[in-house]
């Protein structure tokens, strides 16, 4: 039997529920995104401003995805689109350096601590691969160390660890010497130091600060501090993927928040103000790699070879620059960071009233919703969750999520991905309190429909 919610997700969605039909036959997968993939079919977004978004079919919805996380001033801020409008005027991409890439890169380096020097990409995913190799061609070791859970982006150098079951691949078609480079152990501390001392050939750990999957199964600073000693010891290159947590948790990121400082950091996301971008950055001897020194023979092969049609291009530049201004000014974040914090607050107080077994947590300008569905069992507390094990996280069923998902869409709220969403500048008390009435009649239905589970 089909759930009441999702005849009504598609009888508020005709348009949308025809494009699927076309996409289905044009775009691999139907979506371009697999965390956009929705059943019935996803959402189709015609424009979109400030904290709200409209579909095909003129849907209005709160937003919490915020373009995956890349859109700390919320949607179509006025000031980025002016400074794109000047930029496209005078070309918008040349493929060839120009003078707004050093003042990003100067901007970059002057907020974030472990920016000693900037290489730019054109996503997270592509500063993770760029960082693993740069990590192996520096200490002239093989393999990758990761944390169970933990995302930085699809490529095949990084993707194993990212999904349960966290030893197998996460992706069909990756080499087995590939996943045999990626050594991925439980985010313990006791492990963690194990594996440093066994293990001499690993180059570096890369992990999310915040915790896998932006902060889903978080980590606390006093680990993270621990992780920096521990590392530092063995020899073994810290990366921090900031792709989330950069100019969010802080102007300068996690790094500035908790004031640790590793080798290299992946930013992506905010730092180009929702345009493509990304970027590596790292203490200046590690990239030196990238330096021209007129060696033939170290030019050839020590340098690390690294190009990009679209690396640091004007328009990306311009709307970088424009947000990391604002981003400097520790505004906008103070803004996003009081929002969640009264969402969190609020969804935890309806899951208190209506009894239901769950938590909201998360950090910064993030929010997280765990959702129990066991009947009878007691909601996790926020001890429980600090020190959560990753299957459980992020384990919650696909009817859970689902249900939960698309039962905010059809009362006009949306998430990033999961159970889980971001807030910007651009969100209001008002789209607080809306979104409460959302929450609390979502997680009435699912208690109702026996979805969720109500404490005994
Ligand atoms: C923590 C983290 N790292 C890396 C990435 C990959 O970034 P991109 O999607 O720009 O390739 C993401 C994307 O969501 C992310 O959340």
């Amino acid at each position: 039997m089909i759930p009441e919610w999702l005849e009504r997700y598609e009888a508020q969605r005709p348009k949308g529920k025809k494009l699927y039909e076309l996409a289905r036959a044009t775009v691999a997968g139907g979506v371009g995104h697999d965390v956009r993939h929705s059943v019935p079919f996803p959402l189709y977004i015609d424009h979109a401003l400030g904290a709200h978004k409209w579909d095909v079919d003129g849907n209005e919805l709160i937003d919490y995805g915020m373009g995956n996380g890349a859109l700390l001033l919320g949607h179509a801020p006025a000031a980025v689109i002016a400074a794109i409008q000047v930029a496209i005027e005078k070309g918008f991409h040349f493929g060839n350096d120009h003078e707004a890439q050093i003042e990003w890169a100067a901007q970059i380096q002057a907020l974030i601590p472990s920016a000693e020097r900037v290489r730019f990409v054109n996503s997270g995913s592509e500063g993770s691969m760029l960082a693993a190799r740069v990590a192996r061609a520096f200490t002239k070791k093989s393999k990758l160390l990761r944390f169970e859970g933990h995302f930085s982006g699809w490529s095949d150098a990084v993707i194993k660890g990212a999904a349960y079951p966290f030893q197998q691949s996460a992706s069909a078609g990756i080499l087995p010497a590939v996943l045999d480079s990626i050594v991925v152990i439980p985010a313990d501390l006791n492990v963690l130091e194990e594996t440093l001392r066994k293990d001499t050939d690993i180059a570096a750990l890369m992990l999310e600060p915040s915790g896998g999957s932006w902060g889903t199964v978080p980590l606390s600073v006093d680990f993270n501090r621990e992780v920096r000693r521990l590392t530092a010891q063995y020899g073994v290159l810290l990366i921090y993927d900031e792709v989330i947590t950069g100019f969010r948790y802080s102007s300068g990121g996690y790094q500035v928040l908790a004031g640790i400082t590793p080798d290299m950091s992946i930013l992506g996301k905010i730092i180009s103000g929702g345009m493509p971008g990304g970027a590596l950055v790292g203490r200046a001897d590690i990239m030196k790699l990238f330096d021209f020194t007129g060696d033939p023979q170290r030019d050839r092969y020590e340098r690390i070879q690294h190009y990009g049609t679209f690396n640091a291009n004007p328009l990306s530049t311009v709307a970088g620059m424009v947000t990391l201004r604002e981003a400097a000014t520790g505004r906008p974040q103070a803004q996003a960071d009081q929002i969640a914090t009264k969402l969190r607050e609020g969804m935890n107080r309806i899951l208190d009233a209506e009894r239901i077994a769950g938590y909201a947590y998360g950090d910064s300008s993030v929010f997280h919703v765990y959702l129990e569905r066991h009947p009878g069992t007691g909601a996790a507390t926020r001890e429980e969750i600090m020190t959560g094990d990753p299957v459980k996280l992020k384990g919650i069923p696909g009817n859970v999520v689902s249900g939960f998902q698309k039962n905010l869409q059809i009362r006009g709220a949306d998430l990033l991905s999961y159970t889980g969403g971001v807030t910007s500048a651009a969100h209001t008390d008002e789209d607080v309190q809306r979104t409460l009435t959302i929450f609390n009649e979502t997680i009435c239905v699912l208690a109702e429909a026996g979805i969720v589970a109500r404490l005994a």
